[in-house]
C-alpha cells in the first residue's frame, strides 16, 4: 500500500471515530500537552496514527515506536509526513524493534503511553524520569503489578481494566471479529455447524452470541459455576470441554489459560474438527498433544493446516492456535468504533496523568470513574447520532407528518 492508500485508509478510518475526533477538537483549544513528550509504544496502524494526530494537536511532541512484526511502514511513513517522530518497520527484526523501543525512552519523554509495560521498565532501567503512564493490556497489567509492583513510583492508568473497553471491544468487537474471522479464513457458512465455545468470559460471550445470531448452533464449556450458568440462561447447553466436544464440528477457545483442549479433549473429537483461538497466547489448543498424534500434517490455504491422527482421525487448525482475529490476508483486528473508544480512553487519561500526576497513587490504577462514565455518555450519544437509526427515522418521520 503507497502512501496515497495509507491516507485514504486514514481518512475513512477518521471519519468513524467520532469521539476520537470530538477529543483531537478540544485538544487543539485547550493544548493539554503543550511542552510535554509522549513517548508510544503500541501497533503502529492506522487506528493508532488517528491517536497519535490527535495527541500532537493538543501540543504533544510524540515519539512513537510499533509492537514488533506488526508496525505498518505506511502509517510510519504517512505520520513522519504529518511531522510525528515515528520509529521503526514492520520488517525490523527482533533486536532491532528493542533498539528502536529503547530509543523512544532515551528521547526523554515526559510521559508514556505503553503496551506490556515495555517502557516503564524501560524508564526504570535507563533511570529516565516520567510523571505517569497508561498501559493498554492485560499482561502489561500483570508485569506492573507483580515484578515491577515495587519499582513503579509514578501513577500508571490500566486501560484493559475498564468496564467499558470489556464491553464494547472483548464482548461486542471480538464477537464480530471472530465471526468475520471464521468466514474470511475457511469460507464456510457457519449455518450447517455446531460450535463449541471455550470459555463465557466477556470474548466467549461475545463469540457464543455472535455465531448463534448468524445461524450456528452454539454450545459452550465454561469451569465457572456462575458464568456456566449465565450461559444457560442465555440459551446456550453448556458442560466441560470434554462433555461437549464429541458432538461438534467447530472449537473457539476464549479463556487466556494453558492447554484448555488438551489430551482428553482431543481423544474425544469428532473426524473433521475445525479447532481455532482468540485467547491472547497460542496455547489453549494443546498443539504438542496434536502433534505427537499426527501422522501426516498438510497445509491447506494460508492459515489452515489439517492433520490425518494416526487414528485416521483429521483435525484441522486455524493459525496453529494463534488469534484468529489476527491471522490470515488482511485481518481487521477490532472494530473502528471499539477502537474509538479505547484509544478515547488513553487520550483523556494521558490527560489526567499530566494534569493531577501529584494527586494520583503510584502503580497500576484502573481508569478514573468519571472517564469512563463520560466516555460512555459520549459513545451511546455518537451512536444515537449516527445516520439511519431509530431516533434519525423518527425526526424524518415526525418531519415527514408535519409536512
Ligand atoms: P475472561 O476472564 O472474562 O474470561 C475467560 C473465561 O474462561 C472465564 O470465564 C474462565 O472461567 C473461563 N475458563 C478458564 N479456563 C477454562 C477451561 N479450562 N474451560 C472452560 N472455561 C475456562 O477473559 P476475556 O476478557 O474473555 O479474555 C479471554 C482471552 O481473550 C484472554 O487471553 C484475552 O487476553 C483475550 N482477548 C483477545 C482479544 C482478541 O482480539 N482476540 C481481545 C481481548 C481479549
Amino acid at each position: 500500500m503507497d502512501t496515497f492508500d495509507a491516507a485514504q485508509n486514514l481518512q475513512w478510518t477518521e471519519s468513524h471515530m467520532p469521539l476520537m475526533k470530538e477529543i483531537a477538537s478540544e485538544f487543539a483549544d485547550t493544548q493539554p500537552f503543550r511542552g510535554i513528550r509522549i513517548g508510544v509504544s503500541l501497533h503502529l496502524e492506522v487506528k493508532t496514527a488517528v491517536l497519535v494526530l490527535a495527541l500532537a494537536r493538543g501540543g504533544a511532541d510524540v515519539v512513537a515506536a510499533g509492537n514488533y512484526g506488526t508496525t505498518r511502514d505506511d502509517m510510519v511513513a504517512l505520520l513522519r509526513e504529518k511531522g510525528i517522530d515515528a520509529r521503526g518497520s514492520g520488517s525490523d527484526s527482533r533486536e532491532e524493534h528493542l533498539a528502536t523501543v529503547q530509543s523512544v525512552v532515551e528521547s526523554r519523554p515526559d510521559v508514556l503511553l505503553d503496551n506490556g509495560a515495555d517502557l516503564v521498565k524501560l524508564a526504570i532501567d535507563l533511570d529516565v524520569p516520567v510523571l505517569g503512564a497508561t498501559e493498554e493490556t492485560t499482561s502489561g497489567h500483570m508485569r506492573l503489578t507483580t515484578e515491577l509492583a515495587e519499582v513503579v513510583s509514578v501513577p500508571v492508568i490500566v486501560i484493559n481494566d475498564s468496564p467499558l473497553k470489556a464491553i464494547v471491544e472483548n464482548k461486542h468487537a471480538v464477537g464480530q471479529s471472530v465471526y468475520e474471522s471464521f468466514c474470511r479464513l475457511t469460507n464456510l457458512m457457519p449455518q450447517s455447524r455446531s460450535m463449541l465455545v471455550v470459555g463465557y468470559g466477556w470474548c466467549g460471550r461475545g463469540i457464543a452470541h455472535y455465531a448463534r445470531a448468524n445461524g450456528a448452533h452454539v454450545c459452550v464449556a465454561e469451569v465457572d459455576e456462575i458464568k456456566a450458568l449465565e450461559a444457560a440462561v442465555d440459551g446456550f447447553r453448556v458442560g466441560s470441554v470434554e462433555e461437549m466436544i464429541g458432538g461438534v464440528d467447530v472449537v473457539i477457545t476464549a479463556t487466556g489459560f494453558q492447554n484448555v483442549v488438551g489430551e482428553s479433549a482431543i481423544t474425544r473429537m469428532r473426524d473433521g474438527v475445525l479447532l481455532a483461538n482468540a485467547g491472547h497466547f497460542d496455547w489453549e489448543i494443546d498443539l504438542g498433544a496434536i502433534d505427537a498424534l499426527t501422522v501426516e500434517r498438510t497445509p491447506l490455504g494460508h492459515t489452515i493446516e489439517r492433520h490425518v491422527l494416526n487414528d485416521g482421525r483429521t483435525l484441522d487448525v486455524i493459525a496453529r492456535g494463534r488469534m484468529m482475529n489476527l491471522a490470515g490476508p488482511q485481518p481487521k483486528g477490532n472494530s473502528i468504533e471499539s477502537m474509538d473508544l479505547g484509544f478515547a480512553m488513553q487520550a483523556l487519561s494521558l490527560e489526567r496523568i499530566v494534569r493531577e500526576h501529584d494527586n494520583l497513587p503510584s502503580g497500576a490504577q484502573p481508569v478514573p470513574d468519571d472517564i469512563n462514565r463520560e466516555l460512555a455518555r459520549r459513545f451511546v450519544e455518537a451512536m444515537q447520532n449516527s445516520v439511519g437509526n431509530g431516533k434519525g427515522n423518527e425526526t424524518s418521520l415526525s418531519a415527514n407528518t408535519q409536512e
